[in-house]
């Protein structure tokens, strides 16, 4: 059966998208498929190149940005070429922008190529946490308070209460992430959080434990508990080896993991998730669970999180892998 691997990608998680895109790739090439990776951002004619870069990527390597990461324009041409190529299913590795907005996914479908993961609504919805938040409140799991501000909004700082969360509504990987314990002028990081979306949120910070509900084919799978160095979760205590500690299954009551399980199957289900996702709360004072967002495609390196929670229900990540695929040709 032949695969493609998208991976890259124009977005600021277009370095962890390959990440992923290259470690799903393995996975499938050892079970036996063949693989071949496109990055939606790079033209035709220099796919080849693209490709013999990725042999020596590494996740803090910028200079792959230079390598096309303009936009997904050309993914248009690329669609003929992957036809051409006889591609059986898309394994969509991408992260933030295009990839994971629902658009990749709507060309896909209007090509007729089966693809991994969420459908284009669910995605979007998922992609865009206000909307995210105003229907996991309608599903009845509660959120934080939040302001959606764009650079036309006049902000009055006597009204802010601190601590405070900002970050660009629509972007992944704690990009353009923000949290302020002390009052201060917050001008300078909404302006840095514009640079990455024209929306951005200004959240009550949530004081508690981090945790994520990875769901597979509409199970909820084991919670993790995340314990990041100096207690934000951040780009780089994310991606830098050893800076964040796991615990899976996260340690908490039977019934406290029961009810968020409960709740993000809940946010599953009224955002029309399909296949594979990753769910995300804070939990304060032990019990009381905010959502967060969800995630329509989750890093997928062996050790991210869903194939960490994976592993523990003893589907390994080239098993994972495999379930998506088949998941995706149902
Ligand atoms: N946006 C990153 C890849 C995640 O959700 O895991
Ligand atoms: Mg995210």
């Amino acid at each position: 059966m032949n695969i493609c691997v998208l991976l890259g990608g124009a977005s600021p998680e277009r370095n962890v998208s390959i990440t992923s895109g290259k470690a799903v790739g393995q996975a499938l090439t050892s079970l036996g498929y063949t693989v071949f990776y496109v990055d939606p951002s790079t033209p035709w004619h220099q796919m080849d190149q693209f490709r013999s870069m990725l042999e020596s990527f590494d996740v803090t390597d910028n200079h792959f940005d230079d390598m096309a990461h303009r936009d997904e324009r050309v993914f248009i041409e690329h669609i003929r070429e992957m036809k051409a190529m006889k591609t059986d299913v898309v394994f969509n590795a991408l992260h933030g922008g295009t990839g994971e907005n629902g658009m990749i996914a709507a060309v896909l479908e209007i090509a007729g190529i089966p693809y991994t993961g969420s459908g284009p609504l669910a995605s979007a919805l998922a992609m865009d946490k206000y909307l995210s938040k105003v229907l996991a409140e309608k599903a009845g799991v509660q959120t934080g308070r939040v302001a959606r501000i764009t650079g036309e909004t006049q902000i009055n700082p006597d009204a802010l209460t601190f601590p405070l969360v900002i970050k660009p509504n629509s972007a992944g990987s704690s990009v353009g992430l923000h949290v302020l314990m002390e009052p201060c002028d917050i001008r300078p990081l909404i302006k840095d959080a514009l640079t990455y979306d024209p929306v951005i949120l200004v959240e009550e910070y949530i004081p508690g434990q981090e945790l994520t509900v990875p769901v597979v084919g509409g199970e909820a799978f084991p919670l993790i508990e995340i314990l990041p160095e100096g207690g934000v979760y951040t780009f780089e205590t994310k991606y830098t080896s050893g800076k964040s500690r796991y615990l899976v299954p996260a340690p908490l009551a039977d019934d406290v993991t029961q009810s968020l399980k409960e709740k993000a199957l809940r946010i599953w289900n009224i955002l029309g998730l399909e296949s594979y996702a990753r769910i995300d709360f804070r939990l304060k004072n032990g019990y009381e669970a905010y959502f967060l967002e969800a995630n329509s495609l989750p890093g997928m390196t062996a050790t991210s999180l869903l194939p960490k929670s994976a592993n523990v229900m003893g589907m390994d990540f080239p098993t994972l892998t495999d379930w998506i695929i088949r998941d995706a040709l149902k």
